[in-house]
């Protein structure tokens, strides 16, 4: 981690749709991340739907002078089974590599099992994301299984790896990192 790369994660409310809209936009995030790149307007709908809905959690990762540099959200939150599905981004490259991710990973980690009661957690990365997975593993995840697949129509096919954790197997590893 670099010296005086602190994250935090705050709740995301309406004054962060732009920034989020823009990074949705991104054609080379959109790529890492697996997605089709968004126009604004169905971003727009997209992050409003997330934010008023039970079964997610928007959070703005706050980094150095208290900037957004990314957001981090649980979707598809089971709340009888305990589970959800995580995704994660920083927006601006300058940020990637220097521990924002793996900070904000593990604060979302406590929120969706101590104070959410959540039990497991998984996420779907891409393969070829190596930065990617290994912030997840040093978080915690543990790899399930990949499943090659289209993504995008038109595009090429690629390797989906399913990675999970449970709330059992975090709080060593937290206490461990
Ligand atoms: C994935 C992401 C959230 C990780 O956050 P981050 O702050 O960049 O990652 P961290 O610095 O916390 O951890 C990354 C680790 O991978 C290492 N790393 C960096 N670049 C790497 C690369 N090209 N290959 C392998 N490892 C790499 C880092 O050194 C670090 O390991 P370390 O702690 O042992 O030094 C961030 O890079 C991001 O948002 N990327 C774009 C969007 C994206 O890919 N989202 C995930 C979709 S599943």
């Amino acid at each position: 981690m670099c010296d005086g790369y602190t994250a935090t994660l705050r709740p995301a409310t309406d004054d962060d749709i732009e920034t989020l809209v823009k990074w949705d936009c991104d054609p080379e995030l959109a790529w890492l991340m697996g997605y089709e790149r968004r126009s604004p307007e169905e971003s727009r709908a997209r992050m409003s739907r997330l934010m008023g809905d039970r079964n997610s959690v928007v959070m703005c990762i706050v980094g150095p002078g208290e900037q957004v540099v990314g957001d981090i959200v649980l979707t598809e939150i089971a709340w009888r089974s305990g589970q959800a599905e995580l995704t994660v981004r920083i927006g601006d490259r300058g940020n990637w590599g220097k521990g924002l991710g793996q900070q904000a990973v593990r604060q979302m980690l406590d929120h969706a099992f101590n104070r959410l009661g959540l039990s497991r957690v998984y996420l779907r990365v891409c393969a070829d994301n190596l930065r990617a997975i290994k912030c997840y593993l040093k978080c915690g995840f543990r790899r399930e299984g990949a499943i090659k697949r289209t993504l995008v129509e038109g595009q090429e096919m690629r390797t989906v790896v399913l990675m999970t954790v449970e709330s059992c197997e975090v709080e060593s590893t937290v206490i461990a990192s």
